[in-house]
């Protein structure tokens, strides 16, 4: 990439070497990190565009995450679900209560937030709802990302993440993203859930038509379906809105958390619901080791409080029109397209330009660390801790990116 890098190829080149090849990182070699800034082991600095996938929204290190990280790794990390302890139920409370709702089921990563919803949705299905044994079926739309599980990528319409993973786990119908009258006709009596990303964030930020969600919510009340929400990307703060859902004053029945919730310190993942919905699992038939662990409620308590100022979330809408106002300014100069809302950006690269790859390995050379989807898209998705002149700053290096073309 750049002459002055001393020790990133060997560095790449080890990783390249001992782990399987199922990404394919940027060249770049971090060794620390400060709010938006990350810094490289050959001394460069950037500014990360990327955040984690939004599990970064508040930024490298937040100083109060950080303290309830340490302070809590100096007095209990693990207890396993067996035993209670003392962070549990202020974390699950504080929750439920941003959320809404009448209780949360705390887990680790985003797909196990998606197995889990899956799992209580069919449940639910079969004991609320009367659907019989073995038939219930969960409606997803296509382009969606919801993880990387067996059961997940059964339904994934990306043939890169589906492909030779099989035999499928049936159970799931695809209609595509944004067509109401698509997803009335896919419900019916076995019906159990919606299952959707209110901005699609893997392919490419993509939000849907106004009124989708309102739509959504109206068929699945109607129907005695149950609207699960993946907000794992696009919730707690990172469009402006503690959810993406607020957006159309949508309340689902279920919100899915994950990245953000662990303050990018650790992995936290939670579902949220009302006791009719969550209420019907039984001890024995759901859990996690780490799940709800003393150490990630200690951090995750501090993210609620942090998201219950809306501090953040107003950062995110106000800075979001400025990023965004900056980069309609570049539509029609490089680029296609740009979707999105608050700090959160998908923009089409003119394909005749150059890849989405090729746009984040320039970036990245100008210090502006981003991430390519599907070909010619690039992500932003700063922290929402970053300054209007970092923003700035990032926009001037697109626009050189897509000039010197
Ligand atoms: C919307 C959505 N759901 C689920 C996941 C899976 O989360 P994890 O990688 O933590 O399993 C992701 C990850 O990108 C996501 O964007």
């Amino acid at each position: 990439m750049v002459d002055d890098m001393l020790g990133t190829p060997s560095a790449v080149r080890d990783a390249e070497r001992w782990t399987a090849h199922n990404y394919h990182p940027l060249p770049v070699v971090i060794s620390s990190a400060e709010g938006t800034a990350v810094t490289d082991i050959d001394g460069r600095r950037y500014l990360d565009f990327l955040a984690g996938y939004s599990a970064l929204n508040f930024g490298h290190r937040h100083p109060t995450l950080i303290a309830a990280a340490h302070a809590q790794l100096d007095r209990l990390t693990l207890t396993s679900r067996a035993f209670v302890h003392d962070q549990f139920a202020d974390f699950c409370r504080e929750l439920a209560e941003l959320c809404g709702k009448d209780m949360v089921l705390p887990m680790n990563t985003g797909a196990e937030a998606v197995e889990t919803a899956i799992k209580v949705a069919r449940k639910w299905g079969y004991r609320v709802k009367g659907v019989p044994d073995g038939q219930a079926t969960i409606v997803v739309a296509e382009g969606n990302f919801h993880g990387r599980t067996t059961t997940i990528v059964s339904f994934s319409t990306d043939s890169d993440a589906r492909d030779d993973f099989g035999p499928y786990t049936p159970g799931f119908k695809v209609v595509p993203y944004g067509d109401l009258a698509a997803l009335a006709e896919a419900v019916d009596d076995t019906t159990v859930a919606v299952l959707i990303e209110p901005i699609q964030g893997e392919q490419g930020v993509v939000v849907p038509p106004a009124g989708y969600l309102t739509g959504v919510r109206q068929l699945c009340t109607e129907r005695n379906v149950l609207f699960l929400a993946d907000e794992i990307q696009s919730g707690l703060g990172r469009t402006g809105r503690t959810f993406a859902c607020d957006h159309e004053n949508v309340v689902p029945d279920m919100y899915l958390l994950g990245k953000a919730l662990g303050g990018g310190i650790v992995p936290v993942s939670a579902v949220a619901a009302n006791r009719d919905v969550l209420g019907v699992l039984r001890p024995g038939e759901h859990g996690s080791t780490f799940g709800g662990n003393p150490l990630a409620c200690a951090v995750a308590i501090e993210v609620v409080r942090l998201l219950a100022t809306g501090e953040f979330q107003r950062r995110s809408a106000e800075l979001g029109a400025h990023l965004h106002a900056a980069l309609e300014k570049l539509v029609g100069q490089g680029l296609v397209a740009v979707r999105g809302r608050g700090l959160w950006a998908g923009l089409d690269i003119d394909p005749a330009l150059m890849t989405g790859r090729e746009a984040c390995e320039r970036l990245a050379e100008r210090g502006i660390l981003a991430k390519d989807t599907h070909g010619s898209t690039i992500r932003l998705a700063p922290p929402l801790v970053v300054t209007v002149e970092e923003l700035d700053h990032a926009v001037e290096q697109l626009a050189a990116v897509l000039r010197q073309a």
